[in-house]
């Protein structure tokens, strides 16, 4: 795993955007991997100010989100699908039939998500991932558990990630408790990872990753020390249980 610290939030976000936009102008039809939360919220503002001062171009990208509330369509607030659109889609070029986000109204999960993993693959795969880390070690929404879904579908929330995202909520209990997520399986075919993790927070799962030197499906995050291109961009807060 290659790692670049950095001093600040903002450092990072440009860290990143610096990767993606690279990625981007090499091959203009890439397949964006792209993740919610507040860590990418810098990355997404890069990408938008690049597009629009330096002309970057999604016109030809394409991209998939990890995940999605069940419950929550498209025009919640809460919703993933409105997350994008508000921090990213709404404000480049890219058309948004090509922008794939699960749908979390499904009504047969397992057969949705094969489907979303094939039209990933008949996509061309995704060349580029963007992800955040939970605080504990979920990626995506696959949780620490015995085991690890490979393919994308229905999951259930753990009660750590539902207290942790109650921030977005009235209150815990308006968070919902299951989602369609990518699997591990699907993540870990993307041709190249950026992780992304900042603040105190995520000091000591970062710590866990990569002191561990073993993988364990009690921190999924670990499975990402399998993958031969994953680049961690984390701010000194995110790194700074690492050499303690
Ligand atoms: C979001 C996702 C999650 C988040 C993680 C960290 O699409 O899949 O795994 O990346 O929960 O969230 P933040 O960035 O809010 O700390």
């Amino acid at each position: 795993m290659k790692i670049i610290v950095t001093k600040s939030y903002d450092e990072m976000s440009k860290a990143a955007a610096d990767v993606f936009e690279k990625e981007i102008r090499n091959n203009p039809e890439l397949v964006l991997g792209l993740a919610t939360g507040s860590t990418p919220v810098g990355t997404y503002r890069e990408l938008v100010r690049r597009h629009l001062e330096n002309g970057l171009d999604f016109s030809r990208t394409k991209s998939f989100n990890l995940d999605e509330y069940v419950g929550l369509s498209g025009d919640n607030p809460n919703s993933y699908r409105h997350f994008m659109d508000e921090h990213l889609f709404n404000h480049i070029n890219i058309e948004r039939e090509n922008t794939h986000v699960p749908d979390g109204l499904t009504e047969n999960p397992k057969e949705y998500g094969k489907k979303y993993d094939q039209m990933i693959l008949e996509s061309g795969g995704i060349g580029i991932q963007l992800l955040g880390i939970g605080s504990n070690g979920h990626i995506a929404f696959n949780e620490p558990d015995e085991e690890l879904p490979v393919g994308t579908g229905l999951v259930e929330l753990s009660e750590q990630t539902i207290a942790d995202n109650a921030r977005f909520f009235q209150s815990a209990e308006h968070v919902p408790t299951q989602a369609i997520s990518m699997g591990m399986g699907s993540i870990l075919k993307a041709g190249k990872i950026i992780l992304l993790a900042s603040g105190e927070g995520k000091a000591e799962v970062i710590s866990e990753l990569l002191n561990r030197g073993k993988v364990t499906s009690r921190i999924p995050a670990t499975f990402l020390l399998l993958h031969p291109d994953v680049t961690l961009v984390c701010d000194e807060e995110a790194y700074s249980e690492v050499n303690r």
